[in-house]
């Protein structure tokens, strides 16, 4: 990690740990809307204007390993297929096929030179190219170059690999902007999947993210975990551009030093910073990463619907060998779990507590501020001019936002 940033944040975290009142750059954090965790056209905005137009965390490169590669995501609810090219380039396209829109594969994944659809087998080549029309003589004057698949936009930083369905968004580096100076540390390219969770919750999907923006709740939520390791006093927030951020929470001395994970599964490109802190990276719109050595997670906030969300949580580790998942990793995935169903076992409650006519706005903390941040951005994508009456945040904290 760069030197000056590692000094100004452990600067930060002494006086967020001396002070005794707000901190001197403080201001009241303006209300939040609950409308905007039910109001079900607040919802399908956030859908049309958030996740069809935004960078979405799909997964690791190695689950591509090969030539013909391929796997789905539907998770910003268009059906999209990501597929390794002969150039051992990644790309996306709409799993639609071009004669009459039945998808061109139905396996989640798999390894195919081609991609058939199942309907009348026009088949297509790893870089989207129609290369196979059956009974061709029925097709008068037939375009084959014209009827290529819809491509999407596919990048990959460090190993991690993004899709975007605007055709014409920023560069993935550019909409990242300093996080990926700050996160290449984890060195991506020397990872591996070691597995997924998947954990459906019946609140809106920002409660989520929100919770995971402040550690403000871990000493009540989490007191026979987290809050033993954790010193939320100490808690140093950055609001970074586009609605990112960066949270960092020192763990208390005794603990500091601790190694939690052994010489042959340690990751050795993790800076001693994360290994005495929790920092994690808020990415918007529905990705946390909680950096760390060994295994760690990244978990995305998929929305179903306006009261309904599924939390997956995405492992990687250093590169190991053999197929079998070690059981250091295994044992930190279970010992996850249980902070994990304590988060997500508060979620529902708050929900039906939003939903209901006693409902009232959010009045966070400055120390909560990324929520206001991240929030600010599901704004600003959609268009603070076609937000519903009464469902926008304030502007008020723009100014605090900061460039590393
Ligand atoms: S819809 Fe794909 S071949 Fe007919
Ligand atoms: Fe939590």
């Amino acid at each position: 990690m760069d030197a000056t940033l590692e000094r100004t944040i452990r600067e930060r975290i002494e006086i967020e740990k001396a002070r005794t009142g707000p901190s001197q750059d403080s201001i009241p954090v303006p209300l939040i809307p609950t409308s905007r965790y039910t109001d079900p056209e607040f919802f399908a905005l956030e859908m049309e204007r958030v996740f069809h137009r935004t960078w979405l965390f799909v997964g690791h490169e190695s689950e591509w390993p090969q030539h013909g590669a391929y796997r789905l995501f539907s998770r910003s609810g268009a059906p999209i297929v990501i597929v390794r090219g002969k150039d051992d380039v990644l790309r996306a396209f709409y799993n639609a096929c071009r004669h009459r829109g039945a998808p061109v594969t139905r396996d989640e994944c798999g390894v195919a030179k081609r991609l058939t659809c199942q309907y009348h087998s026009w088949s297509y080549d790893t870089e989207g190219q129609l290369k196979a029309v059956p009974d061709a003589r029925s097709f008068a004057e037939l375009d084959t170059d014209a009827l290529a698949l819809v491509p999407v936009r596919c990048e990959v930083w460090e190993g991690w690999v993004f899709v975007n369905e605007a055709t014409n968004a920023a560069p993935l580096t550019e909409f990242l902007g300093p996080i990926c100076d700050q996160m290449k540390e984890i060195n991506g390219p020397a990872l591996r999947r070691v597995g997924t969770q998947t954990h459906r919750i019946s609140a809106n999907w920002k409660l989520m993210v929100d919770a995971f923006l402040e550690v403000y709740h871990v000493r009540t939520v989490h007191p026979d975990n987290a809050a033993l390791l954790y010193d939320d006093r100490s808690v140093t927030v950055s609001m970074l551009p586009n609605g990112h951020s960066r949270l960092t929470t020192e763990k208390y001395e005794a603990l500091r030093d601790f190694a939690m994970v052994s010489d042959e599964h340690d990751n050795p490109s993790v800076p001693l910073i994360w290994r005495q802190t929790s920092t994690s990276f808020g990415i918007f719109p529905n990705l946390v990463v909680p950096m760390d050595t060994g295994a760690f997670t990244f978990l995305c906030m998929w929305p179903v619907d306006t009261s309904h969300m599924e939390l997956e949580l995405q492992w990687f580790a250093p590169a190991w060998e053999g197929d079998e998942v070690p059981q250091e990793h295994l044992d930190r995935l279970a010992l996850f779990d249980t902070v994990m169903a304590q988060d997500t076992a508060n979620m529902a409650p708050i929900q039906a507590s939003i939903e209901s006519p006693g409902a009232q706005p959010f009045q966070i903390g400055w120390h909560e501020r990324l929520i206001h941040n991240f929030q600010r951005a599901v704004d600003l994508a959609i268009g603070v001019d076609r937000l519903p009456a009464g469902s926008a945040v304030s502007d008020a904290l723009d100014r605090f936002v900061e460039t590393e």
